[in-house]
């Protein structure tokens, strides 16, 4: 299901384009469908160190976003996804810089499984990237929003910080508690997706077809 939406992102890839690449295992059969056009792309921005070092063991050239300025399209996966297109990300702890590429591209591509695709946001835990010195801080400010936090053990992001993993949140309104996640001093990053949502869903089904949402 995930190789069958991630074959399907390809036509949003065009030549001589430089492609933003997320992380995670749909993301990893995507960069194995990118290999196949890698003389067609100028390269690819990846958001995470082990997409990079995959994209390179590929033979596509990775660039940096301040290098390359917007993107025109950014694939990636997703934990959930609502109809909206609402999504929760970072199971794999990069949403930081999944979110920075996401905002800096004009179409984002959403590649999943149907399994990720729910009603209400919220039954998979939602990651809060947290800088070190604020991990309890921001922990009894997430208390308060109603949600549970659990320190992911033993993980350091890319950018050297901490994973809050919360639990029993009601994420009826996904952009008022990101716009409430993102106003504690200390967070990084919140894994909602919902001021910058995927603008495109391709979901893989069991029966091998691909459905496609569109906002
Ligand atoms: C990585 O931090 C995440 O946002 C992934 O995009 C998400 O966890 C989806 O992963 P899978 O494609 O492995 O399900």
């Amino acid at each position: 299901m995930k190789k069958a939406a991630a074959r399907a992102a390809m036509e949003w890839v065009q030549d001589n384009s430089v492609v933003g690449v997320g992380s995670g295992s749909t993301a990893n059969f995507f960069i194995d469908e990118l290999a196949k056009r890698k003389d067609f792309i100028e390269g690819a921005v990846a958001s995470s160190e082990p997409t990079a070092t995959r994209l390179r063991d590929a033979g596509i050239q990775v660039l940096e976003l301040n290098e390359t300025g917007d993107l025109s399209v950014y694939v990636d996966g997703a934990d959930e996804v609502n109809d909206r297109l609402q999504l929760i990300k970072g199971g794999g702890g990069a949403l930081t810089r999944e979110k920075i590429v996401a905002a800096a591209s004009t179409t984002f591509v959403c590649i999943a499984d149907a399994s990720k695709q729910v009603t209400v946001l919220g039954e998979f835990p939602l990651p809060i990237e947290v800088i070190p010195m604020a991990r309890s801080y921001v922990g009894r400010q997430i208390v308060k929003l109603g949600g549970d936090p659990d320190l992911r053990d033993g993980f350091t992001t890319d950018n050297g910080n901490l994973i809050l993993d919360v639990y029993n949140l009601d994420i009826t309104n996904p952009l008022e508690l990101e716009r409430q996640f993102n106003q504690i001093a200390g967070v990084v990053c919140c894994g909602i997706f919902a001021q910058r949502p995927a603008d495109i869903l391709l979901l893989g089904q069991k029966d091998g077809s691909v459905s496609k949402v569109e906002l």
